[in-house]
């Protein structure tokens, strides 16, 4: 329990029972020995401190007011300038999880690659992200986000290619290819990410 509010203090009233709860709320039924009435206490000024909490309250409910209309209405969502796609909702979730497996994909490619495993990164790339590997999502799309797709799933195609021709252990120039048919498939993700959201 915090010290008692200064107004109680100033006012003289050792005896008066420390405030329960919060602040805000008066007694219900002033000790005799307060030198005031319990109108007064009820209608005193709210303490600075008090004041405060009433405004840090008010901006809590107010933005916890605009978070739910954020969350509940993603029309409102800022415009950032990339195309909105209306998805319906499950083909929405559908979609999103699509591109975490990407992301999984991708990130499975890399760690081959870095152990060293050329022709399982290769097989990996064309398994998870190459042609024929689209769940059907881009009926839903603009013509332009379809062929940012296409080029996507080329580029792994193009990619695995490449970790099949060469050898084993590839030399420098190997190993830039390899870099440049990575390079081909994660500018395809930022390109897209770039231009398109959903709503
Ligand atoms: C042809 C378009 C396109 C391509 C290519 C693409 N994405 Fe996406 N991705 C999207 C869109 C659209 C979203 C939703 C973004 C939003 O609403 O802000 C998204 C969202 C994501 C998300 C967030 C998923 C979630 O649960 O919120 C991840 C992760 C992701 N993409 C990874 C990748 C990776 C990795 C690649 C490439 C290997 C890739 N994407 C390629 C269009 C694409």
């Amino acid at each position: 329990m915090g010290p008692l509010p200064s107004a109680l203090r100033q006012a003289g009233a050792p005896r008066v029972a420390p405030p329960t709860a919060t602040l805000t709320k008066p007694p219900a039924k002033g000790p005799a020995s307060i030198p005031f009435g319990r109108k007064d206490m009820i209608r005193r000024k709210p303490h600075h401190k008090e004041k405060a909490a009433m405004r840090a309250s008010l901006s809590i409910r107010i933005g916890l007011t605009a978070l739910w209309l954020a969350a509940a209405s993603p029309a409102l969502a800022a415009d950032d300038g990339r195309t909105a796609i209306d998805l319906p909702p499950d083909v929405r979730v559908a979609f999103l999880e699509e591109m975490r497996t990407h992301m999984g994909s991708l990130d499975g490619v890399i760690q081959l690659l870095s152990s060293g495993d050329i022709k399982g990164a290769g097989t990996l790339a064309r398994k998870e992200m190459a042609i024929g590997r689209g769940k059907g999502f881009g009926r839903y799309m603009t013509p332009e986000f379809r062929e940012i797709g296409f080029g996507f799933h080329r580029a792994a195609d193009d990619f695995a290619r490449i970790a099949e021709r060469l050898p084993d252990k590839p030399d420098s120039a190997g190993w830039a290819e390899l870099m440049g048919g990575l390079a081909a498939i994660t500018t395809h993700c930022n390109a897209c990410h770039g231009a398109f959201r959903l709503k």
